[in-house]
């Protein structure tokens, strides 16, 4: 993939945040989606590149925009690549204007992505110094003893986090008896994920089953920052085993990092919509707004924070 495109895509995500930041905490969380999305659609196709979104809003009879199969970019020789988008992760975060929701997507050599289903992953993540560590078939207690020893910590100093949810009740108990310390999310897995790889977010590692499709683009972050992901997919019902069958995905198989993302490139950008542990949400300041985006390439490692000062009055339509 050409090195421009790095920064190509981050205006794609810039543009999403800004159009879903004006509903930030007014209830409604589909009108913040919808907005992320045009915008996202829009900016993509200006990109010199030929893309088709594996992982998206849901197929093409459920989402208007962005579904699976849907060709992106200016289609006019470039590149062509695999799309991951989630326009907005987190939009109950937005409608109760709440801490943690980004603009985020992913690309990749054609083919390099894994498209997954529409279902739970249970995921395992953790930053550089845990990498090579860890094991998703190893238990709770194993793994925060392998970050431990990894980050030099006492077990106690050791913190993970989860989705506040029922269905986390044993990991829970496993982690306070290890005693190692917990952080809670509501919502937003993709930057809990992320989190692991920065020692300022005083997060170490991430427990816990969420949305695949968030799964695989987490993936795309973690090869970036030279961490480790990996997953294992949760079918609920048969229809979904058959699901996967179909789509010629084992669900019985552990994915690591090289199932999920193939290949030594790729490249992930997000944009905050409401502020987070690394970045600052969307401001307005008057005719303009900041934005603070992450914005990284796996093939060489860089990672990029990019502030956007944005006149709002010379945006389309669609973003303001
Ligand atoms: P949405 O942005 O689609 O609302 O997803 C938010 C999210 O919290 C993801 O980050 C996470 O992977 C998933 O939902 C968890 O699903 P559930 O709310 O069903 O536990």
């Amino acid at each position: 993939m050409e090195r421009s495109l790095t920064m190509e895509v981050v205006r794609v995500t810039e543009a999403a945040a800004i159009a879903s930041a004006k509903w930030m905490g007014r209830g409604l969380k589909e009108e913040a989606d919808d907005a992320a999305t045009t915008a996202m659609r829009a900016l993509f196709d200006t990109i010199p590149m030929h893309g088709t979104v594996v992982i998206g809003e849901g197929e093409m009879d459920e989402a208007p925009m962005l579904y699976i199969g849907e060709e992106l970019g200016l289609r006019n020789g470039g590149p062509q690549v695999d799309i991951a988008v989630d326009p907005l992760e987190g939009t109950n975060i937005v409608a109760k204007g709440t801490n943690g929701a980004m603009t985020v997507l992913a690309i990749a050599d054609r083919g390099n992505l894994l498209n997954a289903p529409d279902m739970y992953m249970e995921k395992l993540a953790v930053g550089p110094e845990a990498a090579g560590k860890v094991d998703i078939t190893a238990s709770v207690t194993e793994n925060l003893h392998a970050v431990a020893k990894a980050k030099n910590k006492e077990i106690s100093d050791v913190v993970a986090v989860l989705l506040d949810r029922p269905r986390h009740q044993q990991i829970v108990e496993e982690i306070r008896a290890a005693g190692a310390r917990i952080k809670f999310i509501q919502d937003g897995d993709v930057s809990a994920a992320i989190n692991t790889a920065f020692d300022e977010t005083g997060i170490d590692i991430m427990f816990g089953t969420g949305g695949a499709p968030e799964g695989v683009i987490s993936a795309v972050a973690l090869k970036c920052l030279g961490g480790d992901f990996q997953a294992k997919l949760i079918p609920e019902d048969e229809d979904q085993v058959l699901r996967c069958e179909k789509m010629g995905i084992n669900v019985n198989k552990v994915l690591y990092l090289d199932d999920l993302v193939k290949g030594d490139d790729a490249i992930f950008a997000a944009t905050a919509v409401t502020d987070s542990e690394l970045m600052k949400g969307v401001q307005y300041k008057g005719a303009y707004c900041l934005t603070n985006s992450l914005v990284m390439r796996a093939k060489t490692g860089t990672v990029r924070f990019v502030e956007g000062r944005h006149n709002i009055e010379k945006k389309p339509d669609y973003v303001k």
